[in-house]
């Protein structure tokens, strides 16, 4: 009944969109859920709603609110200590999920705001995964699930920075599975389509030319379905990659 008993899960932008269903998900089949992103308030209501979730269901899940701005590195460190404390005694999961979506043409594209995606998207990213993954190697098990996008193969004017993001994403998740591969360390790439969350809210699609509509988009469910599915897999199965679109 609830496959991820015993577990802990990290899930990056926990608070909104794909990351707050994932944390859902991951509470509602019994993992303990480090929900992180930099807004208090946001995180403390999803503590607050899982917690009741879960009760309702007798899931042993519960969740804790991290608040952590994931660019910086004293941050993230400090943030990471139980989760890296408890890897030898525990099955790990970690989500990185946590992105940021900038539109423009390149022409438009501030150096400044290139950088910050690519630090926001890819590079703290890495610095989660740098951080587990020795414990997650000397541990044999552990399972690191890549957010990636459908924007991490196919390129779209506008798009510069996220494609450069997502893009460099998939290049580590793909590394990363060739180097843990037989290590009992696991690695998936989950790659959505346009899904319905607030990243698109500063764009509304729904009045934009060339954009989905918000109901044609996949709902962040059906992704943290495609995580769960892919995280509670027999040991020895690794999903190297889901890619999600509208039917
Ligand atoms: N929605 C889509 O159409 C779509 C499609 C394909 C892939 N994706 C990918 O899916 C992931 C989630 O997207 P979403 O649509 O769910 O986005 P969202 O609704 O905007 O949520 C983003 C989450 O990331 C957190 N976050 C952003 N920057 C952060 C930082 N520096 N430190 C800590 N937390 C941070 C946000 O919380 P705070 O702002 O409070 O920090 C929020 O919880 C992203 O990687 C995105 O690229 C989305």
């Amino acid at each position: 009944m609830h496959p991820l008993a015993g577990t802990q899960a990290l899930v990056t932008g926990a608070s909104r969109g794909i990351g707050r269903a994932v944390a859902r998900a991951l509470v509602l089949a019994g993992a303990e859920v480090y929900a992180v992103a930099r807004g208090r308030a946001d995180l403390e209501q999803l503590v607050a709603e899982l917690s009741v979730a879960a009760l309702e269901r007798s899931a042993p899940g519960r969740v804790h609110a991290v608040v952590c701005d994931l660019r910086d590195a004293a941050q993230v460190a400090a943030m990471l200590v139980p989760v890296v404390a408890a890897v030898s005694q525990r099955h790990t999961v970690l989500v990185n999920n946590a992105g940021v979506f900038p539109l423009a043409p390149i022409v438009d594209t501030a150096p400044e705001t290139f950088a910050s995606t690519i630090d926001s998207n890819l590079v703290a990213p890495f610095r989660v995964l740098h951080t587990l993954l020795r414990p997650m190697r000397e541990a044999g098990r552990g399972h690191v699930v890549t957010i990636g996008s459908v924007a991490d193969r196919r390129t779209f004017g506008g798009n510069a920075a996220y494609a450069a993001s997502k893009f460099g994403a998939r290049a580590l998740h793909e590394v990363l599975r060739e180097e843990t591969s037989g290590s009992g360390v696991r690695a998936t790439l989950v790659a959505p389509s346009a899904t319905d969350t607030p990243i698109w809210d500063p764009i509304d699609p729904d009045h934009t030319p060339g954009l989905p509509p918000r109901a044609a988009m996949l709902r962040p469910e059906d992704v943290a379905d495609a995580v769960l599915w892919a995280v509670t897999r027999p040991a020895h199965v690794n999903i190297d990659e889901v890619r999600l679109g509208r039917a």
